[in-house]
């Protein structure tokens, strides 16, 4: 068990990818806190999941619900060892349909959420004197832009340039920032990105996932699971000389 005796939040963690790293740090022996702003959601995940799981209502655009989420999880588990940065909103249009109102509901949740978890996740492992690992998860969308997809790339290279300058400045507390910037996984979330291609690109649902599943070096979209090897790997000692990377887990999709 590589992660025995730590404690780890998660946020965005009722599903899809952040329920998966929470599964597979528990089987690593970590105690899990799963945040998410679907309350009953996440509590039926951290029930299923079992002791070692906590579930924390939190929204990460709102300073005092993060304020209250990490101070109930660390009041619950004793102590914080490692973030993970992982709630996120997707939304896709051509560039003269973009709304200020969109572009300000993704940014306060894929940018500021991660910056002021993180801030309130430092903040502890600064005081604690013990260090710590943080794990935003970035995307294959902040390598590049897309026509469709300006604003939710544009977020993902915040996420990916928060890294950078967070590994910087953390690393003198003993606290690694890394990324990891995944390709097209399956999951709810893919199945939102699928109906607004459908939308703009006139395809029947279904069609965008298997083009891009197709496109895959690998040769198939990836699951969350393909996922969990380096969520594990960049929160262990194993990984302490490694700072203010983005690693690319996307099946060959992005060559750095
Ligand atoms: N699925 C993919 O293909 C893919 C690809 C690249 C990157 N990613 C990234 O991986 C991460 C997880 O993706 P996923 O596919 O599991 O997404 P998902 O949409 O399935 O899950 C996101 C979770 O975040 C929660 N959430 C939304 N707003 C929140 C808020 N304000 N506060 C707290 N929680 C909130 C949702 O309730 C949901 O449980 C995201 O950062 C996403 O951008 C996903």
């Amino acid at each position: 068990m590589r992660l025995l005796g730590k404690t780890a939040l998660i946020t965005g963690s009722a599903r899809g990818i952040g329920l998966e790293f929470a599964r597979a740090y528990i089987v690593e022996g970590a105690m899990v806190a799963l945040a998410d702003i679907n309350a009953s959601a996440v509590a039926a995940a951290a029930a299923e999941l079992g002791p070692q799981a906590i579930g924390v209502q939190m929204d990460v655009t709102s300073q005092a619900s993060i304020d209250a989420g990490f101070a109930s999880a660390i009041a619950q588990m004793g102590h914080l060892d490692i973030l993970v940065n992982n709630a996120a909103l997707f939304s896709a249009a051509p560039i003269d349909e973009i709304t200020r109102a969109d572009y300000e509901r993704l940014f306060a949740v894929n940018v500021s959420g991660t910056l002021f978890c993180l801030q309130a996740a430092a903040r502890h492992m600064i005081a604690s004197g013990k260090g710590g690992k943080i794990i935003n998860m970035a995307s294959q969308a902040g390598r590049r832009g897309e026509g469709l997809v300006a604003v939710y790339c544009a977020s993902k290279a915040a996420v990916i340039s928060l890294t950078q300058s967070a590994g910087l400045g953390l690393i003198e507390h003993g606290i690694n920032v890394n990324a990891i910037a995944p390709g097209v996984v399956d999951g709810e979330h893919w199945d939102g990105v699928d109906a607004f291609f459908a939308k703009y690109e006139k395809k029947p649902l279904g069609q965008k996932k298997r083009e891009v599943g197709e496109a895959v070096p690998f040769g198939r979209m990836g699951t969350a699971a393909d996922l969990t090897g380096m969520a594990i790997f960049l929160a262990t000692p194993e990984a302490d000389y490694i700072v203010a990377q983005t690693f690319g887990v996307d099946g060959g999709n992005w060559m750095a």
